[in-house]
């Protein structure tokens, strides 16, 4: 789902004084923005091409790995979205953790830039229109301090890598909300085989994840990256 948050589609980005910067590697700010939004291009295209048997099939491995996933956690909310369009994931994969006892919760997109706020999953019925013509839990709103309460955070990613860093769509928005996610707790990046890649380039506010789920290999859990 979000990170479709602010639509901010790769190639729109403009140029600002935090462009000029230079990062403490060396490497202009600018630079690592490129290759950000080049990688984005050439992902969303291949997800593009991915046919609806393929989506569907990989939705169906995804929900299997991440129902297994959850067995193994103690008891407590897990924090997952919606997916639209390609991305991975399934309503059924939602349906599977409730039906497996999880309560689930869902992000909202807040009107200004922020955390995410959440509130809950509880079936179909419980999604309206949101904006951008997206559905969005009809729930009451739980704050941002719901994140807390996880016990397993799936996010949405274009890609990650083997050290766990990750690559939205560009709205920055897992990035202002991770930070409250207890340590030792999951989150856990659902990608389509071929997004678990060599490296993501980052930046100094990128927050990363602690593993990722693919359709074909299952849970990879990604390097260490101090969260523990
Ligand atoms: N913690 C934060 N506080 C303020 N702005 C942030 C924060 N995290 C990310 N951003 C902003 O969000 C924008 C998108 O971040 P980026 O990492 O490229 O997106 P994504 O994580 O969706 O791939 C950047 O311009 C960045 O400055
Ligand atoms: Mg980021």
């Amino acid at each position: 789902m979000l990170d479709r948050e602010s639509r901010h589609e790769p190639g729109s980005r403009t140029a600002g004084p935090s462009d000029a910067g230079t990062r403490g590697d060396g490497t202009a700010a600018s630079d690592v923005a490129r290759r950000k939004d080049a990688l984005r291009v050439r992902l969303l295209a291949a997800r593009r091409a991915l046919s609806a048997e393929q989506r569907t099939a990989a939705a169906e491995e995804l929900r299997g790995h991440v129902l297994e996933l959850a067995q193994e956690l103690h008891e407590g909310p897990v924090c997952a979205y919606l997916p639209i369009g390609a991305e991975p994931g399934s309503l059924a994969l939602l349906d599977g953790l409730r039906a497996a006892g999880r309560s689930v919760l869902l992000p909202v997109v807040p009107p200004r830039p922020g955390p995410l706020d959440w509130a809950a999953y509880t079936g179909p019925v419980s999604l309206g229109p949101g904006p951008l013509g997206l559905r969005e839990p009809t729930t009451p709103r739980l704050g941002p301090a719901a994140l807390r309460t996880a016990v397993l955070v799936l996010v949405p990613a274009l890609a990650a890598d083997r050290s766990g860093r990750r690559l939205g769509r560009g709205g920055g928005y897992y990035d202002r909300t991770l930070g409250a996610v207890p340590p030792g707790v999951p989150v856990v990046a659902l990608l389509h085989d071929g997004e678990l890649l060599d490296e993501v380039p980052t930046d100094p506010h990128d927050r990363p994840v602690t593993g990722v789920v693919l359709p074909t290999p299952g849970t990879v859990a990604t390097g260490n990256n101090g969260r523990g």
